[in-house]
């Protein structure tokens, strides 16, 4: 059998379990920057409707909002990493990511023959939070609730929502929202069928450095305590066993740098990344 029909093959049995599922899409990284990453993604995320796969795109921010809050010379502080954000920074970065950032997901994907739509946290007041209390870090929220109708109702015309994290406060001001969180926490509100985080990495790797392909809540534990999942991993796991107590069934952390990651991963036995699940 040539390996063009045994790919087509091996799809469908996925095709036909994840029809009519919804899938959370974490968009970041360097699928993000890349012209012909970008292009492939939003390939990637128009297919997955066309098979009857309902994709949600939930994005980040990336560099852009650094380049421009540098070109408007407008100074940042961080406090532990974090990008302080003060009033005239969250203007900048609502600019950036609900305009040009979100815009630019939605016309690929139509570009790509898929029917996106942009939307911020604050549409339908899908997100509301409250400023985070242990840091001071200005205007970045914690999701107190979420409201996902909208997206239900976008998903059965046949659109696909594109998401910026952005959140109506319950002070009346606006935050600011951790990307990946957001996802996770749109993700349980839908009981979505999985949650796929795009990062730079390959996945989760072991002790020796090799790609860890699947993993139980339990087996994430036993990691984090050995020290085998450090640093900036350890949210990103967190953010997966979160949607899994949330109740979404399955959770995956893929590398955007490999062209169509997504399909590679939903489409293939084996899949190219690391998939984490309840048991
Ligand atoms: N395609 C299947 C799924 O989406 C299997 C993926 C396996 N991936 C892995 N990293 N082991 O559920």
């Amino acid at each position: 059998m040539s390996e063009k029909i045994k790919t087509l093959l091996e799809a469908l049995p996925y095709i036909k379990r994840f029809f009519g599922s919804t899938f959370v899409i974490k968009y970041g990284g360097a699928a993000m920057e890349e012209e012909s990453l970008k292009k492939e993604f939003a390939r990637d995320v128009a297919l997955l409707k066309y098979v009857g796969i309902n994709p949600v795109i939930v994005h980040g921010g990336g560099p852009m909002i650094g380049r421009l809050l540098k070109d408007l010379q407008i100074p940042t502080k961080f406090v532990d990493g974090l990008r302080v954000t003060d009033e005239k920074t969250l203007e900048v970065v609502e600019m950036v990511l609900s305009g040009l950032i979100n815009k630019e997901i939605v016309k690929n994907i139509n570009d790509m023959g898929g029917r996106a739509i942009g939307l911020s946290g604050k549409d339908g007041r899908l997100l509301r939070a409250k400023r985070v209390d242990d840091k001071d870090i200005g205007f970045v929220g914690d999701i107190i609730g979420v409201n996902v109708d909208i997206i239900k109702d976008i998903n059965r015309h046949g659109y696909i929502p594109v998401i910026a994290p952005l959140a109506d406060g319950v002070d009346g001001y606006s935050y600011n929202i951790n990307a990946d969180t957001a996802a996770g926490r749109i993700a349980e509100a839908l009981s979505a069928e999985k949650l796929i985080l795009l990062t730079d990495v390959d996945g989760v790797l072991g002790g020796d450095g090799s790609l860890i392909s699947t993993l139980s809540k339990e087996d994430v534990d036993m990691l984090i305590k050995k020290k085998t999942i450090s640093g900036g991993m350890i949210p990103k796991v967190t953010c997966c066993i979160d949607a899994i107590k949330g109740g979404v069934k399955e959770t995956h952390i893929i590398n955007g740098r490999i062209p169509h990651a997504i399909l590679l991963e939903v489409f293939t036995d084996s899949g190219i990344g690391t998939k984490i699940s309840g048991g």
